[in-house]
């Protein structure tokens, strides 16, 4: 097929987070995968260097998921969750809390990361309530947060791209500042030195908004979609000592932090920071099944259910596809594969080499920031003047066309491979890179 037919049957499909005119004109379609690669619609390998959008922690088309989920479809293609349940939902859920940090030891299930914050921010609202604080109904998010696309999300999100079309929103929302402060920041290794004061502007809007209407703060501990920004030593443990003085919920948004990417099972193990709810989606499937979850930990779950009488529906909420069986069954194949190939600690081996292939980029032709943890990495590219984030498109695509796939945020190059990738994959990711940036005006 040639780019003409494929241009001329692609108007139909309105893409998502795409300039859909610019991708129609050269379309870069994605037709099979297997292991670290695609292979492209004009039949080229493409290195991932993105485990898709963050997501293929477990490498493309694992044959045990794959396999589990063909078993699945064959047996129970859909149960309702709604007053009716299906085996595998109690196995998974068992499986995950077992894996999660202190007491997160119950699990509600959706199926995107934006459907997973939306329950979280929900069920802390209904929590304060439950306990007779109804007052609590502010939410707190942060300047270059990325929490998904529903109202509740871009509403505690940060990104002014994502909320400028969309009216108010909803009320009684404020933002932390980010964390990112290049002056002190740059080229920095892991978590920067400098910056945990931060956190103490959520002090700043107890004063002005009073504890008593503040219901919760919700971060990610690493904030992905927005260029990576990794938080300063020290600043989420400041963040949590601020959240209990004040009886404020700590939401960690762990969407990409989740599933080994970070050489741990969740950033909050990393950071060993304890948050009262966590929100994961992505990797808990490996992103072969949309599936995502909200773990919330024993006082609220417990202090939910006993507000409501026994019969009474204790969260007025749910999906018809929450613990869908096909979505259990990956993740469940996805949680063995994790275990059996032991890929936690093959990202956590590889990240010291990571963190040097990263910052062998330092000199590099228009590189201005490098910032690397776990298996997550960003190479901060200075913006042609007067045309933001178009010399960062121009290595973008330029990659794509010597076979690696980055991802473009802004001016910010992201990267997160599968966490099956192997060292010369990471030097021929770095070495494009630096090929793609030298040729780029
Ligand atoms: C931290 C975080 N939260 C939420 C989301 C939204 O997830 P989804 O696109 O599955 O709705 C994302 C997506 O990248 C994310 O990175």
């Amino acid at each position: 097929m040639s780019n003409t037919d494929i241009s001329n049957n692609i108007d139909a499909f309105w893409m998502p987070f795409t300039a859909n005119r610019q991708f129609k004109n050269a379309p870069r379609l994605l037709v099979s995968a297997s292991g670290m690669h695609y292979t492209s619609h004009d039949g080229r390998q493409i290195l991932d260097g993105t485990a898709g959008l963050w997501c293929v922690n477990a490498g493309h088309c694992h044959p045990k998921i794959v396999e589990a989920i063909r078993a699945q479809a064959g047996e129970l293609d859909y149960a309702p969750p709604f007053q009716m349940a299906h085996p595998k939902s109690f196995e998974l859920s068992s499986r995950l809390v077992t894996m999660a940090p202190g007491d997160l030891n119950h699990v509600f299930f959706a199926n995107s990361g934006s459907e997973a914050v939306d329950t979280a921010l929900k069920i802390a609202l209904a929590y304060h309530r439950a306990r007779g604080d109804a007052g609590r109904v502010r939410l707190i998010g942060r300047e270059r947060g990325y929490h998904g696309v529903s109202f509740g999300g871009i509403a505690v999100g940060g990104m002014v791209a994502n909320r400028r079309q969309f009216g108010t929103l909803f009320a009684g929302v404020d933002h932390l500042p980010h964390t990112y402060d290049p002056k002190s920041q740059a080229y920095s290794r892991g978590q920067p030195d400098e910056g945990a004061e931060l956190a103490d502007a959520l002090e700043r809007l107890v004063g002005l908004h009073d504890a008593s209407t503040i219901a919760a703060v919700i971060v990610e501990p690493v904030a992905g979609s927005t260029g990576v920004l990794i938080p300063p030593k020290g600043y989420l443990e400041r963040l949590r000592a601020i959240c209990d003085k004040h009886g404020i919920l700590l939401i960690f948004d762990e969407v990409i932090t989740g599933f080994g990417r970070m050489g741990t099972a969740f950033a909050a193990d990393y950071f060993g920071v304890q948050p009262d709810m966590m929100t994961v989606a992505k990797g808990i499937t490996s992103a072969t099944v949309p599936m995502s979850a909200v773990f919330t930990g024993g006082k609220i779950y417990d202090t939910l259910i006993e507000a409501t009488p026994i019969g009474g529906i204790e969260l007025a909420h749910g999906y018809t596809y929450s613990a869908h069986p096909l979505a259990t069954a990956a993740a469940l194949a996805t949680l063995d594969v994790y275990r059996e190939e032991g890929l936690f600690e093959r990202a956590r081996d590889l990240s010291p080499y990571w963190e040097e292939a990263i910052h062998s980029l330092k000199g590099a032709r228009h590189v201005i920031d490098l910032r690397n943890i776990g298996l997550i990495g960003a190479i901060e590219i200075e913006p042609r003047p007067g045309a933001p984030m178009k010399r960062t498109y121009e290595v973008f695509t330029g990659c794509y066309a010597e076979g690696v796939l980055v991802r473009q945020a802004g001016d910010i190059v992201c990267l997160s491979p599968p966490l099956i990738i192997e060292k010369p994959q990471i030097d021929r990711i770095v070495e494009t890179l630096r090929k793609v940036l030298e040729k780029v005006d």
